[in-house]
């Protein structure tokens, strides 16, 4: 018997003209800036629903009747509280280490709280993803409050995970139009088609890892400043401009230098990305009702520039750009920024996750070597 010669691999190059999984999850064109989640308008979502509705629809692949609806609320809320054990490694850690690395760490710790960390199968999955998701905004609120020297405020299963989150981060509770601006950034950041993150998390699990490994892998995926990063980098910008008169300089300057401007363009959006637009809108009224208007009106002028200038290589705002002066206007510290994102991005990496295990095979593509051959080995005292 012989066998049917494999078709040659192709470089891709960073992966952009390569389809590598099925979902049924998101649906991106990018050519007309549209997101759906399962097959729902973004726009739509973000007006209507909310994260926890959000991330049903998106496990379940359709939306939730009321019963439904509170039994998934329920899951979540009963698992909102942490174990001692990771309140005790959280008081451990250094003060000043970067939220990013201590999610990572903490996440990845849960799994040894977790009877179940290398269950197999998908309700052990799901079970384990409901335990993930809940516990996430606990752990980065717990972290923050180390640092602060602040005492941790236990968990209210009352609340919804936006403002379950806030109120343990600041031990008050939210305003209600505060607690639905995060839970507007919770829906919008919930799933994304293969983002890196997604994809990392997917080569995890494709080996028979576990769901806890994927998410690690994820987060760190996630924290590069051309992914998840980037909403701190926008603020970090916005800052250093400081008004509005210094926009128009500051940009030109950074593209004169072809140094990035943070929050815009996208591998696969070459129209405006559509949580952009919604978030453009929103931050604004947010703005306006905690005095922040100034940085609003300082991302729009940067948005001017950056349409006058390079618009025309299908560069426009990411989900990042006005995401920054939301988060900044509901009072989140900068350096917390990508941890919302990671706190929402968890559903979609655990629903991928599952998705995979679902005919998995695995992921393991193939490096055009392009070192020498036929090398002497050279022994040591002669080299
Ligand atoms: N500012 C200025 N020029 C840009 C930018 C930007 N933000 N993004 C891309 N370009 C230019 C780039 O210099 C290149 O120009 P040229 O063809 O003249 O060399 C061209 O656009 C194509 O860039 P690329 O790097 O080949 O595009 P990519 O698809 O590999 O990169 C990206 C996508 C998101 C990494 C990139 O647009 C970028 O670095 N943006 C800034 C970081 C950012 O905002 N990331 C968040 C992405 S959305 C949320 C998420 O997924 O996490």
């Amino acid at each position: 018997m012989t066998l049917a010669a494999a078709p040659a691999p192709t470089f891709d190059k960073g992966l952009a003209n390569t389809i590598a999984a099925e979902t049924q999850m998101s649906f991106i064109d990018g050519g007309k800036g549209v997101l759906e989640y399962v097959g729902i308008d973004i726009d739509s979502l973000a007006r209507n629903s909310t994260f926890e509705e959000t991330v049903y629809l998106l496990w379940n692949r359709r939306l939730p009747n009321r019963t439904e609806l509170a039994a998934f609320t329920q899951s979540l809320r009963d698992e909102y509280e942490l174990p001692e054990g990771i309140l005790d490694l959280v008081r451990t850690m250094p003060r000043e280490a970067t939220p990013m690395h201590a999610l990572r760490t903490l996440v990845s710790a849960l799994s040894l709280y977790d009877a179940e960390a290398d269950a197999e199968g998908e309700e052990a999955n799901e079970r384990k993803a409901i335990r993930m998701l809940a516990k996430t905004p606990a752990l980065i609120a717990a972290f923050d409050r180390h640092r602060k020297g602040k005492p941790f405020v236990a968990p209210d299963a009352k609340l919804s995970m936006a403002a379950n989150f806030l109120w343990m981060l600041n031990g008050a509770k939210p305003t209600d139009a505060v607690a639905k601006a995060l839970d507007v950034c919770l829906i919008l950041h919930a799933d994304h088609g293969l983002n890196a993150s997604t994809f990392a998390a997917r080569v995890t699990i494709a080996t028979l890892s576990d769901l806890y490994s994927a998410m690690v892998t994820a987060i760190g995926t996630l924290k590069g400043p051309l992914h998840g990063g980037a909403n701190e980098e926008v603020m970090i910008m916005l800052r250093e401009i400081g008004a509005i008169d210094r926009v128009e300089s500051y940009v030109m300057d950074r593209l004169a230098r072809k140094d990035r401007i943070m929050g815009f363009g996208h591998r696969v959006y070459k129209a405006i990305d559509p949580r952009a637009t919604y978030l453009k809108t929103f931050s604004k009224q947010v703005a306006t009702d905690t005095g922040n208007l100034g940085l609003y009106e300082m991302s729009r002028r940067i948005e001017e520039i950056m349409a006058r200038e390079v618009a025309a290589k299908g560069i426009y705002p990411n989900v990042d750009f006005y995401s920054a002066t939301t988060y900044h206007s509901i009072g989140i510290d900068l350096d917390l920024f990508t941890c919302m994102f990671a706190m929402s991005r968890i559903a979609g990496w655990a629903g991928h996750c599952i998705e995979q295990l679902d005919g998995n095979r695995l992921i393991r593509p193939a490096a055009a070597y392009v070192g020498p051959h036929g090398q002497p080995y050279v022994a040591i005292e002669d080299r």
